[in-house]
């Protein structure tokens, strides 16, 4: 008997304005993409100029939604307050927010400096409160939802990413908290903890790992040594932000390939 497999691209999004940071590159990019195919305007915000230009060309020269690109830190707070307005008045609501732009910086705890632990947690932890309280607003004007990005080195620890662990230990924190403190007012708060997804982060990554133990890590990745595609996390991250996910507020859903089973 033959079987239907064939995914049918459903307008989730369509009259939708999504905005995605760290949409210029990996997992961000591909929610990005996702989401506009599925009739979203999206927002994409990112610091990185050309990754951005990428994400929007692809999503144009694709159909559907639409794109617009913003250059944006959002370990800013100025940054992130024009941001938000700038959307408000650009597209006049905000329907989903996900905030995807992280940095990842593995070293030995003893060789942590406070700066880098501090720039780590800026961006990771504070720049997702930063998106999250600014846009909070018009999320509840709009019965509106986040989806934010927290990690397996969150719930399970990852050798040689204090700061990295400690900041997605804090995004998973946020994102309960926030959750209950909004769950009468109609606004959804998800995250996603992605673990062994093929990006620039984890290429870098690899290209940094001389000199650590690597036996800490045979626990981490699959046996098969297979790695995820940033298309797997966007498709969970796009059924949160939709209304699939209307019953789902406060989960840290794990897409790591069965790893941390
Ligand atoms: N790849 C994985 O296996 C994995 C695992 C767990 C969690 N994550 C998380 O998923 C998210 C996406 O990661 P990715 O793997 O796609 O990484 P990536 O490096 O490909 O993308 C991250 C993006 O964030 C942007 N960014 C960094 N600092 C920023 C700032 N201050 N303001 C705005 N944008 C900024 C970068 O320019 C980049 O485009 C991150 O939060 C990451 O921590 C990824």
């Amino acid at each position: 008997m033959a079987s239907n497999t064939t995914a049918v691209a459903l307008p989730r999004f369509a009259d939708k304005v999504v905005i995605v940071t760290g949409a210029g590159s990996g997992i961000g990019q591909a929610t990005a993409r996702r989401i506009a195919a599925e009739g979203g305007a999206v927002v994409a915000v990112d610091m990185n100029e050309a990754g951005l230009q990428k994400t929007v060309d692809s999503i144009l020269e694709a159909g559907g939604g639409s794109a617009r690109a913003v250059v944006c830190s959002v370990a800013s707070e100025e940054s992130v307050k024009a941001l938000i307005s700038g959307v408000l008045s650009t597209e006049g609501r905000i329907d989903s927010l996900v905030n995807m732009a992280g940095i990842l910086r593995s070293l030995p705890t003893m060789e942590t400096s406070l700066d880098l632990f501090q720039q780590v947690l800026n961006v990771n932890l504070i720049g997702t409160f930063l998106c999250c309280r600014e846009a909070l607003p018009a999320l509840l004007e709009s019965k509106g939802n986040i989806v934010n990005a927290a990690s397996t080195s969150a719930q399970f620890g990852h050798p040689y990413m204090a700061a990295y662990a400690a900041s997605k230990g804090g995004v998973f924190a946020l994102t309960r908290t926030l959750a209950w403190e909004y769950l009468k007012q109609g606004v959804r708060v998800n995250a996603v903890a992605p673990g062994g997804i093929m990006t620039p982060m984890v290429v870098a990554q690899g290209e940094s790992m001389g000199g650590f133990d690597m036996d800490l890590f045979t626990h981490l990745s699959r046996p098969d040594g297979v790695f995820g595609a940033p298309e797997s996390v966007a498709a969970v991250i796009a059924m949160l932000a939709s209304n699939d996910g209307a019953h789902m507020t406060g989960e840290i859903v794990k897409v790591d390939g069965g790893v941390h089973n």
